[in-house]
């Protein structure tokens, strides 16, 4: 079989091989085809709807030193900030103005913010109505327990990258088996799982990329995020050569086709490597926009790598503009929660 001939047969069976996936990976000739597939197999499953998260950046505070990110804990060009309740829920009542109905919240990984702590703060943003996802790095599956119970539906924890060789080596002092088991620990309390990988990490490999997408397929993600990794200031990969906007496009457009109905973000590192980054990723496969709604004081210092796209816009003005351009593109801005549905599986 061709190229071209795997991807139908992706798009009907929603199955390839890792041999397969290489394939089409290392095949720049079948991209385009393969994001018009991916932009149909995503309007099948999941219809014109996009989901608009609201993105609330509550701390930057993190105890941990991936080598990529720019917030690791030793950096120390990084003006730090811990944002206190009453201030997540004046930019959550923000939000809820400019019509959003989900919040998500993320940090560093910050000790500060104890079990009991997020307990207040998810139950505030319950009372007001809104969906929870939180993004807060890896926890014990008593604290995600307490997540869960104070209401949050929601947890992104990216893997980053399944070869566990360089997962080690890009995250001192972490392990990758413990990854796996706190995203095993979510899928078994009930949250709708997201994770996602880096795409253009130093040392990574298309067999590697092609390994991710597998292990999206395994786990049975609800949501998969996923953006080329962008070398950053202050950081031990500063110099290293980024991931690209195509290659993250085809890491996603492949993951629609294997997992069909679920949600997947046009992230904000794809908008950073090209002015239109999220609308293509949307006709690539995505159904998910994650608009930030943290006020700019706070949003500049949120730098986990450079140049991150939004960072001239109010809230106010980026949800103008990025309706103007869904609704340009033929889609709406849906009006729910946009829970994961699953779908009867079958072919096109
Ligand atoms: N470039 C792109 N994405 C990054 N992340 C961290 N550092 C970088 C970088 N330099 C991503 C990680 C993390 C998410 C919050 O941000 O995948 O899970
Ligand atoms: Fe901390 Fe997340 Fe950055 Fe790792 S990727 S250093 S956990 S903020």
């Amino acid at each position: 079989m061709n190229n071209r001939e795997l991807i139908d047969k992706a798009a009907a069976e929603h199955k390839l091989s890792k041999e397969q996936l290489v394939s089409i990976l290392s095949d720049i000739s079948t991209d385009d085809y393969l994001f018009q597939t991916a932009d149909k197999v995503r309007q099948k499953y999941v219809g014109d709807e996009v989901h608009l998260r609201g993105l609330i950046e509550f701390s930057n505070i993190c105890k941990c030193n991936c080598k990529y990110c720019g917030l690791r804990k030793d950096n120390h060009y990084v003006t730090r900030y811990r944002m206190d309740i009453e201030e997540i829920i004046r930019l959550a009542s923000d939000a809820k103005e400019y019509g959003y109905k989900t919040i998500v919240l993320q940090s560093g990984e910050d000790s500060f913010f104890t079990k009991e702590k997020m307990r207040e703060i998810i139950s505030e943003l319950k009372q007001m109505d809104f969906a929870i996802t939180l993004s807060l790095g890896e926890k014990t599956y008593e604290e995600y327990k307490a997540y869960k119970e104070a209401g949050a539906d929601r947890y992104l924890l990216r893997i980053e990258t399944t070869d566990k060789n360089l997962y080690q080596k890009l995250h001192p002092g972490m392990s990758f088996e413990n990854r796996i088991q706190c995203l095993k620990n979510l899928k078994e309390l009930g949250f709708e799982t997201g994770t996602g990988c880096l795409v253009g990490l130093p040392e990574q490999t298309i067999d590697s990329l092609a390994e991710d997408i597998l292990f999206f397929k395994k786990l049975d993600a609800d949501m998969i995020g996923l953006g080329p990794f962008i070398p950053s200031y202050g950081t031990p990969l500063e110099k290293e050569t980024g991931g690209t906007l195509i290659m993250s496009l085809k890491v996603m457009a492949l993951t629609r086709l294997l997992l069909p109905d679920i949600n997947i973000p046009a992230t904000t590192a794809m908008e950073t490597l090209s002015p239109n980054g999220r609308i293509t990723a949307l006709q690539s496969g995505a159904n998910v926009v994650m608009p930030n709604v943290t006020d700019d004081e706070h949003k500049k210092n949120y730098a986990i790598y450079p140049g991150k796209a939004g960072l001239n816009n109010t809230p106010e003005e980026y949800r103008k503009t990025i309706t103007a351009k869904i609704t340009a593109i033929g889609r709406k801005i849906s009006q729910g929660y946009g829970f994961h549905i699953r779908q009867e599986i079958d072919p096109l």
